[in-house]
């Protein structure tokens, strides 16, 4: 992929060959900067920080009738004209990720979420709004009040020793991002293939769509690039996706509204691509609903 080798980046591409790369104790996350994120480190610190993590997962799984009833009425919400990003997988991914944070977010708030991903691609350290938005968010996380959620339950682990300072600082924002990002990207994808192909399960859906093309680690010989897209959509190894779960049963009830929505027909009218070189997702697509006969 040319835009990897102009940084001298490998790829490393096939599904044997990725999940091999994946399991690899010669392949670390971490780019050595020292950084508290969950992402970017390995061994003990990553096994304890991604442990807090998962138990505030679990607390999703199943997903919680409250959140089950807002993804549904995003979709009734929906009149005969939406954008798949705006309109349906925006508040469906933001509502869920408030679920997992435990916090209600506004628009800003997404819109700055949205921003930290140019900080968190293979090229990190170059996109100083990206980074400025990642900041904001943690600084504003760390003066919310919350409530029963995956806020507190950070805050908890940290006053219980199990969380340090920065890694209490960090972690809420790189945990908003994952549930946020990848949801966002895949529900819009999967929404356009409903509307152009009609149904297909979700499990395929997201196993075609591959909203995170590329993860990064780092070897002996310098960074390498491993593909996602040969059947692999949540990873694999020590940090395979601990939210895939939640992520299929959102698409699921959302997915599923939306089809039902579309079962009479419908018109896609311009759809943008974003072209982020990790991140695959849709900028906008216009959705126009069939009237239905009789
Ligand atoms: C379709 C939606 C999703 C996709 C495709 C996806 C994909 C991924 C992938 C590929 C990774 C591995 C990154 C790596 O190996 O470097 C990952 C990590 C992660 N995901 Fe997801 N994800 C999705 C949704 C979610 C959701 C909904 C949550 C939370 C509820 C979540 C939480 C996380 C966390 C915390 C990590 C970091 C794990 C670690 O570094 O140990 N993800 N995700």
């Amino acid at each position: 992929m040319d835009e990897f080798e102009r940084h001298g980046i490998g790829v490393v591409s096939g599904r044997d060959a990725c999940a091999h790369a994946l399991r690899s104790p010669d392949l670390t996350s971490d780019p050595g900067a020292g950084s508290p994120s969950v992402l970017l480190r390995d061994g003990d610190g990553h096994a304890r920080v991604r442990g807090v993590l998962r138990e505030i997962i679990a607390g999703l799984d199943p997903l919680p009738d409250a959140v089950i009833t807002s993804i549904e009425a995003v979709v009734a919400g929906l009149g005969a004209s939406f954008d798949l990003v705006r309109d349906f997988a925006r508040p469906v991914a933001g509502a869920v990720t408030s679920a997992v944070l435990g916090v209600p977010l506004d628009d800003v708030f997404l819109d700055h979420l949205e921003k930290t991903t140019a900080n968190l691609d293979v090229f990190a350290g170059s996109d100083r709004a990206g980074q400025a938005s990642a900041f904001r968010l943690a600084v504003q996380l760390s003066r919310t009040s919350a409530g029963p959620g995956g806020l507190t339950a950070l805050r908890e682990a940290h006053a219980a020793g199990r969380l340090d300072e920065d890694e209490l600082m960090l972690n809420p924002v790189v945990l908003a991002h994952a549930a946020y990002e990848n949801s966002l990207n895949f529900l819009a994808c999967a929404g356009l293939e409903l509307a152009t192909s009609g149904p297909r399960s979700v499990r395929d859906l997201v196993t075609s769509v591959c909203p995170a093309r590329y993860v990064l680690r780092f070897g002996p010989d310098g960074p390498v690039a491993v593909s996602l897209t040969d059947g692999l959509p949540f990873g694999l190894g020590r940090h395979a996706c601990p939210g895939s779960g939640v992520a299929l049963a959102e698409g699921e009830i959302a997915l599923t509204a939306l089809a039902k929505l579309l079962d009479g027909g419908c018109e896609v009218g311009e759809v943008v691509w974003k072209t982020h070189s990790v991140f695959h997702g849709l900028a906008s697509a216009q959705v126009v609903v069939s009237e239905k006969q009789g």
